[in-house]
């Protein structure tokens, strides 16, 4: 399509093309058309507690260095502690993990960890057993914006199992599906 068609076509509509006024839960539901996987990030207090949190704002940032991130919104309780801490893991959950993603979506549960299987990573931090990919990061960068709190995290040591990922998509759990 050449240049003039294009502003052909926008001189021809009646009012601007999009909405510029719309409530956060337009932009949250149109959001959700973006399709995710799910993991849980943990860490563990210098009092040995440990904490987990559902997400599905993972996201790789850069291989060389290899940094990732993902966000905390600012009410989370647990805030300071992954703002503070040295070492997170990004557990990456896989198809049949959807319990584990409620239970860590579930801030009524007091010990989320209780009957979860887990292994302590080198670095002291809880690890999800049977996660399809982990990403045991370091704490390398923390920068309040909006209403949520970003974390990037310095990648120091990875490890993965097969299985196929747990996927988010429109409010709900799902998988992937083969292309034919
Ligand atoms: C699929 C899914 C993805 C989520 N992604 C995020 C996220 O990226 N960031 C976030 O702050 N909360 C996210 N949540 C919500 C948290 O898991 C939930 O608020 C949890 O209670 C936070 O734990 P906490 O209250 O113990 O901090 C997500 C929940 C679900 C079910």
């Amino acid at each position: 399509m050449s240049m003039s068609m294009i502003a052909e076509d926008t001189l021809m509509c009646d009012s601007p093309w999009g909405h510029t006024e719309f409530e956060s839960k337009t932009l949250r539901n149109l959001l959700g058309c973006y399709p995710t996987g799910v993991a849980v990030v943990t860490t563990r207090t210098a009092d040995g507690r440990d904490v987990g949190v559902t997400i599905n704002s993972f996201a790789s940032l850069s291989l060389d260095p290899p940094l990732v991130l993902w966000s905390l919104v600012n009410h989370s309780p647990n805030l300071a502690v992954f703002r503070d801490c040295q070492h997170f893991t990004i557990n990456i959950l896989g198809k049949d993990h959807q319990e584990l993603a409620m239970r860590f979506a579930n801030p009524r549960i007091e010990n989320k960890f209780e009957d979860v299987a887990i292994h302590i990573t080198p670095e002291g931090i809880p690890a999800l057993h049977g996660a399809i990919a982990t990403l045991v990061c370091e704490n390398h960068k923390q920068d309040h914006i909006g209403d949520h709190l970003l974390m990037v995290g310095h990648v120091r040591r990875i490890g993965s199992e097969t299985g196929k990922p747990l996927v988010f998509h429109s409010g709900a759990f799902t998988a992937l599906h083969e292309a034919r």
